[in-house]
């Protein structure tokens, strides 16, 4: 028997209504902040993401040459794609363009739960704007979202600034190789590359930075940054706005694009895999051939949330189960067609089962039977059976539909 690859999973359909229902509330999240759905490929060139996307991403990727010798790559994350098709299709657009996505990556990770190696992101990327409100915007944006569907889960907001300047006399490879051990939150790691750095004594100031839970104790640390007064208001008006969140300098992210604020998010109730969101503000477009516009984003790991939610049974939509003889086939078919003109899930028999037989289908499966033989047919009529209460009556198809409609989602 053939199996799905490792990392991947199928999703039934009372999975995937589950799915839909939660990815709705992200999108009428997003839309309420003005962020329209863009898409882009599956797959990209593979230096599209060699560029900037940081070494843990660059040994995850699935790459792959086409038949022309391109060599290409299944999309780990979609940001750099994003604004790859902004210096493509829009650069010439009014700024600030508010953008989201929903879509599955491609990561070679060792499979667990929460972790996988296809899943999906609902993200949003904020093009053009490069102000505390607009670094503000996003956390709130990702948090609507994420509370959108009754997550529950701590925010953390950082800057990079401040461990930028604790580390501003390494070269960008050595300050990329400490961000990576704080990222992991290595620091076992962390002391021994120092070490090898001759910079033991950066140690002490990194490790108080990544303690620290205030702005004060942020600037005594790691002294002055240019963007004080930046960092301040973006705090000023996540406060105001009533977004709980704690401050974190120890968010260095996985990723190597990030300029400046940096956010993630983590799920009360998952285990090891419990980050649920992550993002900041990034400059990649001058990489990729456009201007140097800066930006900002965020990606949900839509799988995690769902494992947080748990298994929550959707809203199932009522079912009417069209049950008829051969002499009524011809009116049922119309019948099931007005039903479904009023959008009401109406199945009819494919089996060719005797009527007794499709009545006892359709108890299993229905929440009404509507039953048709060749004298409902002749008198235009339908016997509409509630098949949770066993009342029937004998009724014009319109009056059906509006008995079924009265009755309401089960
Ligand atoms: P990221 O932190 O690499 O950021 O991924 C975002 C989220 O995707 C993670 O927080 C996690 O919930 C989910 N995720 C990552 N890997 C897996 C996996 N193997 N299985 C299940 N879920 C996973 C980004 O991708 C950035 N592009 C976010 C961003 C957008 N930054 C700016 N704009």
């Amino acid at each position: 028997m053939i199996q799905k690859p490792r990392g991947t999973r199928d999703f039934l359909p009372d999975e995937m209504e589950a799915r839909r229902n939660t990815e709705t509330k992200m999108r009428e999240a997003v839309r309420r902040w003005g962020y329209r759905e863009v898409c882009t490929p599956e797959f990209e060139d593979l230096e599209l993401f060699t560029l900037r996307s940081g070494e843990g991403i660059m040994q995850e990727m699935y790459v792959f040459e086409d038949k022309g010798g391109r060599k290409l790559a299944l999309r780990p994350e979609i940001t750099a794609a994003v604004i790859r098709m902004y210096i493509n299709e829009a650069k010439v657009a009014p700024k600030p363009l508010r953008w989201c996505y929903f879509a599955d990556c491609f990561r070679y990770e060792r499979p667990q739960k929460g972790r996988y190696r296809q899943f999906w992101q609902f993200g949003a990327e904020l093009i053009g704007a490069d102000t505390a409100i607009a670094d503000a915007e996003v956390i709130m944006l990702a948090a609507d979202a994420l509370n959108a569907t009754g997550v529950t889960w701590d925010l953390k907001v950082g800057h990079l600034a401040f461990m930028k300047n604790l580390l501003k006399d390494l070269e960008s490879s050595a300050q990329r190789r400490v961000m990576a051990h704080l990222d992991k939150k290595d620091f076992e790691g962390l002391k021994a590359t120092l070490a090898d750095m001759s910079k033991a004594d950066l140690g002490e100031s990194l490790t108080a930075l990544v303690e620290c839970r205030t702005l004060g104790e942020a600037f005594e640390i790691a002294g002055m940054i240019p963007e004080k007064e930046r960092v301040e208001q973006m705090t000023g008006i996540l406060d105001a706005s009533g977004v709980t969140y704690s401050l974190n300098f120890g968010i260095a992210r996985g990723l190597d694009y990030y300029t400046g604020m940096v956010f993630e998010g983590f799920a009360h109730n998952l285990g090891a895999e419990n980050q649920i969101v992550g993002g900041g503000a990034y400059r990649l477009a001058h990489l990729f051939g456009g201007d140097d516009v800066a930006s900002s984003g965020f990606a949900i790991g839509f799988d995690r949330v769902m494992v947080s939610l748990g298994d929550v049974q959707p809203k199932k939509n009522t079912i009417v189960g069209i049950v008829c003889t051969n002499e009524g086939r011809t009116f049922a078919l119309s019948v099931a067609r007005a039903f479904r003109a009023e959008g009401i899930r109406a199945e009819m028999d494919l089996m060719e089962r005797g009527l007794g037989a499709q009545m006892a289908h359709a108890s299993k499966s229905a929440d009404f039977a509507v039953v048709i033989g060749g004298r409902e047919a002749e008198a235009g009529q339908v016997t509409l059976k509630n098949l949770h209460s066993g009342e029937q009556k004998t009724l014009s198809p319109a009056v059906a539909i509006a008995e079924v409609k009265a009755h309401g989602a089960r």
